[in-house]
């Protein structure tokens, strides 16, 4: 039965006639209904821990759209928030968190095993999400890659060159290794928790890999996300990972193998061409059309979509945006989107 899900057959490598089709940041401000739902929470945050309102607008996109996956609506920066950091969002600016930096700071985040308190809401809206999706859409739970969540809480807040994480890393390396060894640990279990609540694949999100530079990129993006990958293969057989390692330019070849990932979700810094040949002989890819397209829509939209669907079509193939849709896009250049990906 589960076979039958696209998402599923291509994770599993099938190479399908029209490549399945879901959107990073789908449940978003671009949407209207989205809107008025988070009205309805009051804020970002109070949205997240809502169960029901939270499965609420993972489920409008799926309503609006028919996507093939719905991902589960969330963020990444919850779990530091369940490991002991303080977690606001400032409007306008982004997330704040208390920083760790010290020793002792990281000696006083709470173990692992204590997560799952601050993260049961996530959990029971996974639950009513796998009751209520139609059959053939996918369910994805997520988290973030250690090194990327490590970034927002070495510095407290989104960085544009990562800075302070990069300095932790060269000045105090035994606490810079300490907090992404616990992040690779609350990760297993967080994303295990969403699998045993109905989640059929995980996908981890390594927004700022570009910015770790030669070795680093391997010790610190690539074996934490292939550690992470083990467990869940030993622990969860047969339930498929993706991996989104952003920015890793040329570094992309070779990310199957090195991490043991079903799926590498490419950014749109990539070509497809080039992605065909060195990444997708590995296994299947995601990805990657420039988000700027949802804001500007036309014939370039089109142009670009089917170069995509072209480029990867001898392979399995997810489409996707090479990064999240943002708040100014507009929901027709969404549909038109799909409309092209499904030759309609
Ligand atoms: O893809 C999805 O729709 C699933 C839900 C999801 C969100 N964030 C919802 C969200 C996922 C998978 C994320 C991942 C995430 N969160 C990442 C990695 C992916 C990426 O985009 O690079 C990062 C770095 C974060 C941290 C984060 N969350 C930031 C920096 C911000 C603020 C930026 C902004 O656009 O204001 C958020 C907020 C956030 N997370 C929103 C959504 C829908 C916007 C919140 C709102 O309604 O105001």
């Amino acid at each position: 039965m589960a076979q039958q899900k696209t998402i599923l057959r291509a994770l599993a490598g099938e190479t399908l006639p029209t490549p399945p089709i879901w959107m990073m940041r789908q449940a978003g401000r671009y949407l209207p209904e989205y809107k008025a739902t988070r009205a309805q929470a009051g804020d970002f945050l109070s949205l997240c821990y809502n169960p029901e309102l939270a499965a609420e607008v993972t489920l409008q996109p799926i309503r609006r759209y028919g996507f093939d996956a719905a991902i589960l609506f969330a963020d990444i920066l919850l779990l530091p928030q369940a490991l002991g950091a303080e977690l606001w969002f400032v409007t306008g600016e982004g997330p704040r968190l208390t920083p760790i930096t010290t020793a002792d700071e990281l000696a006083e985040l709470k173990i692992v095993d204590d997560i799952h308190e601050t993260l049961r809401p996530v959990y029971e809206t996974v639950q009513i999400l796998s009751r209520e999706l139609p059959a053939e859409t996918t369910l994805i739970g997520f988290a973030g890659a250690p090194w990327t969540v490590a970034t927002y809480m070495i510095a407290g807040r989104g960085t544009p060159d990562q800075g302070p994480a990069h300095a932790l890393k060269a000045e105090n390396r035994p606490v810079f290794e300490g907090i992404i060894h616990r992040l690779t640990e609350a990760t297993i279990e967080y994303l295990s928790m969403q699998i045993q609540a109905g989640a059929e694949v995980v996908k981890l999100f390594d927004s700022w890999a570009g910015s770790l530079q030669r070795d680093d990129f391997t010790e610190f993006s690539i074996h934490p996300m292939q550690r992470i990958t083990h467990a869940i293969n030993d622990r969860h057989p047969g339930i498929p990972v993706i991996v989104f390692p952003r920015g890793a330019d040329h570094r992309y070849a070779g990310v199957h193998r090195a991490t043991g990932a079903n799926c590498v979700a490419l950014d749109d810094g990539i070509d497809a061409a080039w992605a065909a040949e060195h990444v997708q002989i590995d296994g299947c890819v995601q990805g990657n059309l420039a988000s700027s397209h949802m804001v500007t829509g036309g014939q370039a939209l089109v142009d670009e979509t089917k170069r995509i669907c072209d480029a990867f079509r001898k392979g399995p193939h997810i489409f996707n945006l090479g990064h999240g849709i943002t708040p100014d896009a507009n929901p027709d250049h969404v549909q038109l989107m799909i409309d092209t990906v499904r030759g309609s």
